[in-house]
């Protein structure tokens, strides 16, 4: 089947298998290797990616499900050469140890601020509970999250500005994939 899927700005179009998975579009035709896969059973949200500005577990979706939908990978969070302010936080918190899960919790962690811009401790929790951490660092991970949501705070400065210039948009060149 044809698919025509704008992946962190960049149009593409590609044949795919119907079976064939978002997770495995994005990793083996576009190599958006950032995205990873920790497990076969949904559980790990290690592979998480936002779709039309929501996140998605990117393994229990069809690549065929995101034609004409604009995905997101935490390799299209960057903007001028700067870190995402959660992406940062997550590197001023040392919220990470093996870094696995840290794309998914990332990508999740956007997902959450934008539902809650100013999550307690029980909300970050629960907004993260369908990311696991093999590392068990969730102390930091939230911290970090708590941390990017007062950063981001309307008013807060700089950072702020950054997070409403950053909006996802789809600017980049139109490319049109190999697929066969
Ligand atoms: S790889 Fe998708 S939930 Fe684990
Ligand atoms: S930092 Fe290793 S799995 Fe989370």
């Amino acid at each position: 089947m044809r698919i025509t899927v704008s992946v962190d700005g960049t149009k593409y179009t590609d044949d795919v298998e119907p079976r064939m998975l978002l997770v495995h579009y994005l990793r083996e035709r576009l190599g958006k290797t950032g995205t990873v896969v920790g497990c076969d059973t949904s559980n790990c949200g290690a592979c998480t990616v936002h779709l039309d500005g929501h996140s998605v577990k990117s393994c229990s979706v069809l690549a065929v499900q995101a034609d004409g939908c604009e995905v997101t990978t935490v390799e299209g969070l960057a903007r001028d050469g700067r870190m995402h302010p959660v992406q940062q936080a997550f590197h001023d918190n040392h919220a990470l140890q093996c870094g696995f899960c840290t794309p998914g919790m990332i990508m999740q962690a956007i997902d959450l601020l934008a539902d809650d811009p100013d999550p307690d401790e029980n909300a970050v929790r629960h907004g993260l509970e369908g990311n696991l951490c093999r590392c068990t660092g969730y102390q930091n991970i939230v911290r970090a999250v708590r941390d990017a949501a007062s950063k981001m705070a309307p008013g807060a400065g700089p950072v702020a500005e950054q997070v409403s210039d950053s909006e996802i948009t789809s600017r980049a060149p139109s490319h049109t994939g190999g697929g066969s």
